[in-house]
């Protein structure tokens, strides 16, 4: 593997991909606002280090809802990994098992959930659910998650409505290639066998009253992906989820949010360590984890960095990314001076006295 950096990456994938999938990937809603100010805003934070503090090597191990994990890195939930590779969902479930860290399951994997539990072989699965208006199918959906291992939900509430990502009108992106399809998406039929996919419908009318619906059908974490404003982040609270997972979808729904950085710091206030709180969106870099663990954040989700390793190199490639950011993180807190995640605190961040 040549690429010395997640953005290396991106551009070894990009020369494997279709340009439709390529697009489909990295794309995000309307002018893009967002999917750029994600990553501008982990850039514009500077970091001014402590010294002489012999704290040796930094521990990176860390436990989130119960799950141990050997870095604070999650798999973000993404759609379609058998459009960046033949071998899909079970290699990005491989190499996550493999390092240690937790995978989120999207509901539009191209691969069942079943299959990919058996890929992992123990590793840690949580799941990712959009809502469906059929309680039915929702109910029968998370007894196969749950009988599957994984050890969380992950509801993503930022999707009322499918955001509009012109990248993939331009290119006729409409619907899958024949052969793969969301094999989350089929209903149990007679005789164990499984029906023809259904699409996956959003909620328009997704509610606080389908959250406490979620609570009452599963005795899993419930986590809430998609949490943007402090407000939310308060009812959050009030209604017993388990964490929250900040982020603005990658920039793919609504256009013009903030970045999740900036956003980051009145929900750290808002939950005040009552919950574990996550955070995803442009993260590439180690130094960008520690930005994020400096202002509230337990742990980060990263999303399209794992397409491309998969895409570059599938399983070997995901394993890539993993070590890649577990080992910059490891060195940005070393030269920050932190032994752990306790000691990187707002104190590392630099305040800018020019800028207004
Ligand atoms: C996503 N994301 C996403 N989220 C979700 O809840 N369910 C899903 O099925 C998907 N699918 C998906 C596909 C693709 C191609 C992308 C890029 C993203 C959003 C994802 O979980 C995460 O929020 C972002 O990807 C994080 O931003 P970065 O790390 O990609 O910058």
């Amino acid at each position: 593997m040549k690429a010395l950096s997640l953005r290396e990456l991106e551009a070894e994938a990009q020369r494997r991909l279709e340009p439709g999938a390529y697009d489909l990937f990295a794309g995000g809603a309307d002018d893009e606002v967002t999917l750029r100010a994600n990553e501008n805003a982990f850039a514009r934070l500077g970091l001014v280090p402590r010294v002489l503090r012999g704290r040796g090597r930094p521990q990176l191990e860390t436990t989130l809802l119960g799950c141990r994990t050997s870095m604070p890195i999650v798999i973000a939930p993404t759609a379609f990994h058998r459009l960046a590779h033949p071998d899909g969902e079970r290699a990005t479930a491989r190499a996550a098992a493999a390092a240690g860290a937790i995978m989120t399951v999207s509901m539009a994997s191209t691969t069942a959930i079943e299959e990919i539990a058996e890929a992992s072989a123990g590793g840690t699965l949580w799941f990712q659910l959009y809502l469906q208006p059929d309680l039915g199918f929702t109910e029968a959906l998370i007894r196969r998650v749950e009988a599957a291992g994984c050890k969380a939900l992950v509801v993503t509430v930022d999707s009322p409505v499918f955001g509009r990502r012109e990248r993939d009108l331009r290119n006729g992106f409409t619907d899958l290639p024949s052969g793969l399809c969301c094999e989350n998406m089929r209903p149990a039929g007679p005789g164990g066998t499984r029906g023809p996919a259904r699409p996956i419908a959003f909620s328009e009318a997704l509610s606080w009253e389908h959250i406490d619906w979620l609570r009452k059908s599963t005795s899993l974490p419930l986590v809430l992906k998609g949490l943007v404003h402090p407000a939310d982040a308060k009812m959050a609270l009030e209604r017993g989820v388990d964490a929250v997972l900040v982020s603005n979808h990658g920039g793919r729904q609504l256009d013009t949010i903030p970045a999740t950085l900036e956003l980051l710091p009145p929900i750290a206030e808002a939950i005040g360590g009552r919950l574990p709180i996550l955070l995803d969106g442009g993260i590439r870099r180690g130094t960008d984890i520690v930005k994020a663990l400096a202002l509230g954040a337990n742990a980060v989700a990263i999303g399209r960095p794992v397409l491309w390793g998969l895409a570059a190199e599938g399983e070997a490639g995901v394993a890539h990314v993993l070590e890649t950011l577990r080992s910059e993180l490891e060195r940005a807190m070393a030269l920050c001076g932190c032994g752990s995640a306790s000691d990187v605190g707002p104190e590392l961040l630099h305040v800018s006295r020019w800028e207004k």
